[in-house]
């Protein structure tokens, strides 16, 4: 209903009678004087004025699941959306929801989180209503072996969206930071769950400074704010990051993993760098040259051999 009322009140622009709004809603007046109200406690502007009706003042930077419902261009990426205040991890929650046969595109969204965290035991900072939090609920007939690349088509779509609402060119450092200006804008950490060699469900979990001041953010870390110089609609960005993924995902399970791998390869910070990677208790350094089929790094070393690394963090080398 909330939904209906602020889509309603936005299409309108001046003020729409009561009346006519609880025909076009059917809904009693009392009802929906309920609905404004509560709309009111979400930090929605609403004026009312008496013979006159409801006017929408103005919208909070909130990402409720009825404001990003509105305009949603995805079939089936948060097609259901659980919002949360505020929340431990939107991982746990998206995981607990997973066993429980939650439907693929189900999306688990926080304004913070308590212990969100990142790769490698990292914590991951999340300042309240500053960034984007959120996990999504992924069911792909694929091994485990290729779900790495899942992770990659994640980062291309958050590339993606960036550059189309923002027009930055954000990078990938592999495998899955997300950069501007070689800063850290956001990372993506994936679980998965796996019987035999076959995937059951794997969890996306996204995390995107965007509004956030120098202030919070940790050292080597930047946010679209910072790099704009101008406050950013996380709604409008999320949106976006949803379709994009939807269309990848979607392209992915059409045509391979080629066309996924092909825009990773474009949009990569990591390839012709110099790197050093820590893969089965040994150093490996040399030059970042390609990713495999499974999203492997590929590093030639000083002496000409190939080693690929599959899992862990690398280190671009000055
Ligand atoms: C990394 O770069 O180490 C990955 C960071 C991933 C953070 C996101 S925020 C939403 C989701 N919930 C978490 O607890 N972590 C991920």
């Amino acid at each position: 209903m909330e939904e209906k009322i602020i889509g309603l009140l936005k299409k309108h622009q001046g003020y729409l009678s009561g009346e006519e709004l609880s025909q076009l809603l059917k809904v009693s007046r009392q009802a929906l004087w309920k609905h404004i109200q509560s709309l009111k406690e979400l930090g929605f502007d609403i004026a009312a004025v008496p013979h006159l009706g409801y006017r929408l003042v103005s919208v909070p930077d909130r990402l409720y699941d009825f404001q990003v419902y509105q305009g949603l261009k995805t079939k089936i990426f948060g097609k259901k959306i659980l919002y949360f205040d505020s929340l431990s991890s939107t991982m746990d929650m998206a995981t607990q929801l997973a066993f429980k046969k939650a439907p693929e595109g189900t999306v688990i969204l926080a304004e913070t989180q308590t212990k969100g965290r990142g790769r490698m035991g990292r914590i991951w900072h999340s300042p309240k209503y500053k960034g984007l939090y959120f996990s999504l609920i992924l069911r792909p007939k694929i091994s485990l072996g290729k779900a790495p690349v899942i992770t990659l088509l994640a980062g291309v779509s958050i590339c993606e969206a960036i550059k189309d609402f923002t027009a930055q060119e954000a990078q990938i450092k592999w495998p899955n930071d997300i950069l501007l200006r070689n800063k850290k804008l956001g990372g993506i950490l994936t679980e998965i769950k796996a019987e035999v060699d076959e995937v059951n469900f794997i969890i996306i979990g996204v995390g995107l400074n965007i509004n956030n001041d120098k202030k919070s953010l940790i050292y080597g870390a930047t946010s679209l704010r910072q790099e704009k110089d101008e406050e950013l609609n996380r709604l409008t960005l999320f949106q976006n990051i949803l379709y994009r993924f939807e269309v990848n995902y979607l392209l992915f399970q059409k045509k391979g993993f080629s066309t996924v791998i092909e825009k990773w390869r474009q949009l990569s910070s990591t390839l012709g760098k110099r790197v050093k990677a820590y893969s089965h208790k040994e150093h490996i350094e040399g030059e970042a040259v390609n990713i495999d089929s499974d999203g492997g790094l590929l590093i030639r070393c000083d002496s000409g051999l190939t080693q690929k690394v599959t899992a862990g963090d690398v280190m671009h080398c000055r």
